[in-house]
């Protein structure tokens, strides 16, 4: 049993012990209906990842690395043939649900490892082995979320107004968040700030999740459209921008929400600190702003909103779901081992293997 210094407002994906299941809320439904879900089928939780019931960098990671403990308990009770192999290929089908966020890739390849390592064992205790290494990651996410909101909190100014873009609050994790997890120590420690949420188009994560994670928090928040943000920023209302990311290369480029690039650059053009909350688990030592895949999702998303048409049927839409920040335009990025100044290829590498 774990404890942790602040409260879990939220949990996003968590562990049932008794039914030895994944559990997550179904953000689809937010902020509606508190639809939570579980299943120790990685067919369902892949289904969960790409149809976005679960999404945001971290929480993909850890859902996937439970989905693969659920899994190999249940063919441990059903006392299934072929365990190892039937692991793989959900580890397979899992690795395959969205492309971009490196955390996905960074838990699986952890969950890989310990199948490797415990494959000669008897299913119930390669079980036990893969559920320690799952909660592991889970334990691992929310810490380290707690620490990147102490780092983070030290730079925010009493009062301050903070923009932020699409939901990097405890729903895009296991729980706390990475830039609300900022927002969160911040509030808690008495700074009286404000939070201006963009919606972010076209599946308004920021509208639905991260005003309602912000509400049931306390926290004031004002939301606006996505195409405010430059005017909000220029017009001098925001005194800092801390959004999340998806992947952050070797070279310090930010692959974040479609729309991240364009705050950047805004805040930039008007001296607005533009920082980047994220853990070290999002960072990609491995590739370079080349190697990284920018998901492409139904262009149907763009055509409606909640379902609803907005346009004619036919029209063509582009639906880029990640855009790309030059890491020029980053002041800094807050890891859970300390805030990363530029350089950031030299100090990338140096933060994630002290
Ligand atoms: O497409 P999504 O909703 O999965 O995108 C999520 C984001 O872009 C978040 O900002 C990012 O994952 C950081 S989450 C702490």
């Amino acid at each position: 049993m774990y404890t942790y210094k602040y409260p879990l407002t939220v949990k996003a994906v968590w562990w049932d012990e008794t039914k030895r299941e994944v559990c997550w809320i179904n953000t689809l439904k937010l902020p509606f209906e508190e639809e939570v879900i579980c299943s120790n089928d990685p067919v369902r939780v892949a289904k969960a990842i790409v149809e976005m019931e679960v999404r945001g960098a971290p929480a993909i990671g850890v859902i996937a690395a439970l989905a693969v403990a659920a899994y190999a308990n249940k063919l441990a009770s059903e006392n299934s043939p072929n365990v190892v192999e039937k692991l793989n290929e959900a580890i397979d089908l899992l690795w395959r649900t969205r492309p971009t966020a490196y955390n996905l890739f960074w838990a699986l390849e952890r969950m890989r490892k310990r199948l490797v390592a415990s494959a000669g064992l008897s299913p119930r205790s390669l079980a036990g082995d893969l559920t320690e290494e799952a909660l592991s990651i889970l334990n691992e996410d929310i810490e380290a979320n707690i620490k990147i909101g102490e780092y983070g909190a030290d730079l925010v100014p009493e009062g301050a107004t903070i923009l932020t873009h699409c939901n990097a609050g405890a729903l895009a994790t296991s729980a706390f968040g990475t830039a609300e997890a900022i927002m969160r120590v911040a509030w808690y420690r008495g700074k009286k700030i404000k939070v201006i949420a963009t919606e972010t188009r076209p599946l308004l994560q920021g509208a639905r999740l991260t005003v309602w994670e912000l509400v049931k928090e306390g926290i004031p928040v004002t939301l606006i459209t996505d195409n405010m943000a430059g005017y909000v920023i220029r017009k001098g209302l925001v005194d800092l921008v801390i959004v999340g990311a998806d992947r952050i290369t070797r070279e310090g480029y930010v692959v974040n929400k479609i729309g991240t690039y364009m705050i950047a650059l805004a805040a930039k053009r008007n001296n607005v600190p533009f920082y980047v909350a994220a853990p070290t688990s999002t960072i990609d030592l491995k590739s370079g702003i080349r190697d990284v895949v920018i998901e492409e999702r139904n262009p149907m998303e763009v055509k409606t909103v909640m379902g609803r048409l907005i346009t004619l049927e036919n029209v063509k839409a582009l639906n880029y779901a990640f855009d790309v920040t030059d890491p020029d335009l980053v002041t800094a990025i807050i890891t859970e081992k300390g805030v990363v100044y530029p350089p950031f290829e030299e100090n990338l590498r140096k933060t994630v293997e002290r």
